[in-house]
């Protein structure tokens, strides 16, 4: 275990935080965002959420940096080195193991998913989709599109395959170009252009008036108040406040390894306290800003707001690929405003999907001590294969399997582990003098007891709760359709393989060196 300065390094500062911003901002920001919002009260949903941002998404952010920045002294830019130097027990690595996991795990599908936002830009400028006129027919065009629907315009899922292969292929070349030439280049030229399309469709939307005389009330105005008019009811709800809890996570990225492996990349006297607070800031700029002003005022300008409230409860998708292309059709340079809206949406994807790959990648370099090329190979050997099984069981739910698991439940799972080990093994006073080395400011006080005690209480409470209330209908497959049960099955076997085959390489890095 020696101290090693070879490393690969940042360029700059500014890089730096342009990509964990990178990393942090993506199709949660602009897609799950308000859907969230909308469905669970508005701007009452804000309250939680703004909790939680401060007493788990924060404390994480710094946690995750500083346990990132400590292994990469030592050489590791993954949590399972990373636990081991935390902690002097043999099981330490394997508690690792999870953060591997889940970023391996949401690559797969998401990575997909980001191929979606791809085809659509191509659609917007080809005007493919502007024959639909109805949400049903537009809902059929994205269906048929992800093979789960027979359709006028896809008989194949050829063009989803080719448009994963080209979002696959750049994904891949970015991350075996390595983390300046790479994915730090990468974030300086797509988080400002995300920004500045962010910026012309927020303006775009704000614009949009009540665009139908006949319904004075379908305005952008009563857009906004659907999204941020507080449904104090809804707070007694837990639900609510685990929606808002499980979105502070996603957005920000914590609790899947990925700030871990960026931040080992910094010098032991880099600061960590104001670039993870400026990184946070960023993403909840680009999410209640930008995300909450687009997508759900639009629709209710166009749709109105009983039309809205269907929209939202069927999902994400619904939102971002049938409801905004139904707007784009119907505005002038409607292909343009279309194509910046899903290439806004590829920018925020990819600058995530390659933070999903880079743990992974660092553990076989850092681990097995071979070249970034042959561990960029290897990964994209198992995504590739892997991401078959999403691309044509997606209609099985198969996707959603591995969203649960890894996107939802892992999450909460691994934050917990790495909060317990290192406020509390490793030792809070310690931890607290790390995170705060070489910090351009200090970390306020207060955040000390929050670290050590809340913190990680909630997330125990998050995860019995999580547990009782969904994962045992969920595991025992109670509510699902009869159907789907063997695929669902497919999912959690292909997981456990992963998870199996993430072990045993861990047990094999250790045996081999003497350490
Ligand atoms: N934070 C990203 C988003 O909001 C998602 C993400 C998940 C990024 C896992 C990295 C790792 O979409």
């Amino acid at each position: 275990m020696s101290e090693n300065n070879n490393r690969e390094q940042w360029g700059s500062r500014i890089g730096l935080i342009l990509a964990v911003a990178g990393n942090a901002i993506g199709l949660g920001n602009f897609l799950r965002f308000p859907v969230q919002a909308a469905q669970n009260g508005g701007g009452a949903f804000m309250i939680p959420y703004f909790i939680f941002f401060l007493i788990l998404g924060i404390p994480l952010m710094w946690i995750e940096w500083g346990i990132g920045r400590h292994g990469g002294r030592f050489n590791h830019g993954s949590a399972p080195g990373m636990f081991d130097v935390l902690w002097k027990n043999k099981a330490a690595k394997y508690f690792g193991a999870v953060g591997l996991f889940i970023s391996l795990v949401i690559m797969i599908y998401y990575t997909y998913i980001e191929s979606w936002t791809l085809g659509f830009s191509f659609f917007s400028i080809t005007k493919t989709y502007f024959d639909e006129t109805s949400f049903d027919t537009m809902k059929n065009f994205l269906y048929s599109y992800q093979g789960r629907e027979a359709g006028t315009h896809f008989d194949s899922l050829l063009p989803a395959y080719i448009f994963m292969l080209i979002t696959f292929a750049i994904n891949f070349w970015i991350l075996f170009k390595g983390i300046s030439a790479g994915i730090e280049k990468l974030a300086k030229i797509a988080m400002p252009l995300l920004f500045v399309f962010g910026v012309i469709l927020v303006i775009r939307v704000l614009t949009l008036g009540a665009p139908d005389p006949t319904h004075p009330e379908n305005s952008v105005i009563n857009g906004l108040a659907f999204i941020w008019n507080p449904d104090l009811s809804k707070l007694g709800n837990p639900s609510v406040w685990i929606a808002a809890a499980g979105q502070i996570f996603f957005t920000l990225s914590v609790g899947m390894g990925t700030i871990h492996a960026y931040a080992s990349y910094l010098k032991p006297k880099d600061d960590i306290v104001l670039s993870g607070l400026s990184t946070s800031a960023t993403n909840e700029f680009a999410e209640v800003i930008l995300g909450g002003s687009i997508a759900i005022p639009a629709a209710v300008a166009f749709f109105g707001l009983t039309m809205t409230t269907q929209i939202a409860a069927g999902g994400s998708f619904d939102l971002g690929f049938v409801s905004m292309p139904l707007i784009f059709r119907q505005i002038p340079f409607g292909e343009f405003f279309g194509f910046l809206w899903f290439l806004l949406l590829f920018f925020a994807g990819i600058t995530s999907s390659v933070a999903m790959g880079q743990p992974v990648i660092a553990f076989l370099e850092d681990e097995f001590k071979i070249s970034r090329k042959k561990a960029t190979a290897i990964l994209a050997v198992v995504v590739l294969i892997s991401v078959q099984f999403v691309i044509f069981f997606l209609k099985f739910g198969f996707l959603d399997e591995m969203d649960y698991w890894a996107g939802t439940f892992g999450l909460v799972l691994f934050a917990f582990v790495e909060t317990v080990l290192f406020m509390w093994v490793f030792g809070a006073d310690k931890a607290w003098k790390e995170m705060n080395e070489g910090g351009d400011i200090g970390i306020p006080r207060i955040f000390y007891p929050i670290m050590k005690y809340v913190t990680p209480t909630v997330l125990f409470v998050i995860m019995i709760w999580w547990f009782v209330q969904d994962a045992f209908p969920i595991l025992l497959l109670t509510n699902s359709n009869p159907e789907q049960v063997p695929y669902i099955w497919g999912a959690r076997i292909l997981m456990i393989l992963l998870y199996a085959g993430l072990f045993y390489l861990i047990k094999k890095a250790w045996s081999k060196s003497s350490r």
